[in-house]
């Protein structure tokens, strides 16, 4: 199975605080990864590092064999790196499809005079764009919500919304922060299937999340970070059993 990303012992430092410490990783393409840890671990910053938020102070990160270290976040996006955030980032006054249709945007080619001129080419780009954000939006299962003010839906609705745009951008990765955070057990089930269901669609994904059930579920492989180093990766079993995992955990009953 060939790679698809490949951290190779990358560190970032935050004044005297090292978040994350000489960390390599490789995600196999089509797979679920997902990285697990306690709160302050450094998961969110490895996300934040893939996807050019920070640069790393140390190491390198391969994507599709290129290195995209000092890449800003919009090339990366453009390349096929997208995520969701922690803390859902929506545009709460505009209605879903339009928050959907700004995924589109990194790989939209029309310029702004063209976008001024309504000439036919953006007119057919922008049928275009519709038709993928509507697709995107089937698939998270909110056609029926696509003209309603995106502040108005559910929390469950906003994390899948948030999924619906990063697809938009046509992504080989994604990376999908605590997407079930908040979630009640019947959102959580209908996300997981959706994961599934976007996993087969070719799309690799990397998901941190700290519900250990919905992570068993869903991951082929799972590695497990403290103070910013791993302490294991493997398969959702060898990881549950292993007693330095449990000793991260201790006291939490999450494994
Ligand atoms: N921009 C920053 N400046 C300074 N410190 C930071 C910055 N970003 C993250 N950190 C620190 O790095 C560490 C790792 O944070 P991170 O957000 O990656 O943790 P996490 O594993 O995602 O935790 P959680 O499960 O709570 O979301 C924390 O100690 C955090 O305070
Ligand atoms: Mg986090």
């Amino acid at each position: 199975m060939p790679e698809l990303l490949k951290l190779d012992n990358v560190s970032i430092n935050f004044g005297g605080l090292t978040a994350v410490d000489g960390l390599n990783m490789t995600l196999t393409k089509g797979n679920i990864r997902a990285l697990i840890g306690p709160n302050g671990a450094g998961k969110s910053t490895i996300f934040n590092l893939v996807t050019g938020i920070y640069a790393p102070s140390m190491g390198k990160i391969f994507f599709q064999d290129q290195i995209i270290n000092k890449l800003s976040p919009h090339i990366i996006t453009s390349m096929g790196i997208a995520r969701t955030f922690q803390n859902i980032r929506l545009f709460s006054n505009l209605s879903v499809i339009d928050n959907v249709k700004i995924g589109h945007h990194c790989r939209s080619g029309g310029s702004f005079i063209g976008a001024l001129l309504r000439t036919l080419a953006t007119k057919k780009e922008e049928a275009l764009i519709q038709k993928r954000a509507l697709d995107c939006l089937a698939l998270m299962e909110l056609t029926d919500k696509a003209e309603e003010l995106a502040g108005n839906l559910s929390y469950g609705e906003q994390r899948r919304l948030e999924i619906a745009r990063a697809l938009a951008t046509k992504p080989a990765l994604l990376c999908l922060d605590e997407p079930a955070a908040g979630m009640n057990p019947i959102e959580k089930e209908k996300l997981a299937n959706i994961i599934r269901k976007i996993k087969h669609m070719g799309i690799t994904i990397f998901l941190v999340e700290h519900d250990m059930k919905f992570v068993m579920n869903l991951a082929e492989r799972v590695t497990v970070l403290d103070y910013g180093k791993k302490i294991t990766s493997g398969t959702p079993a060898e990881v549950q059993h292993n007693p330095a995992v449990i000793e991260a955990y201790l006291g939490k009953e999450v494994i």
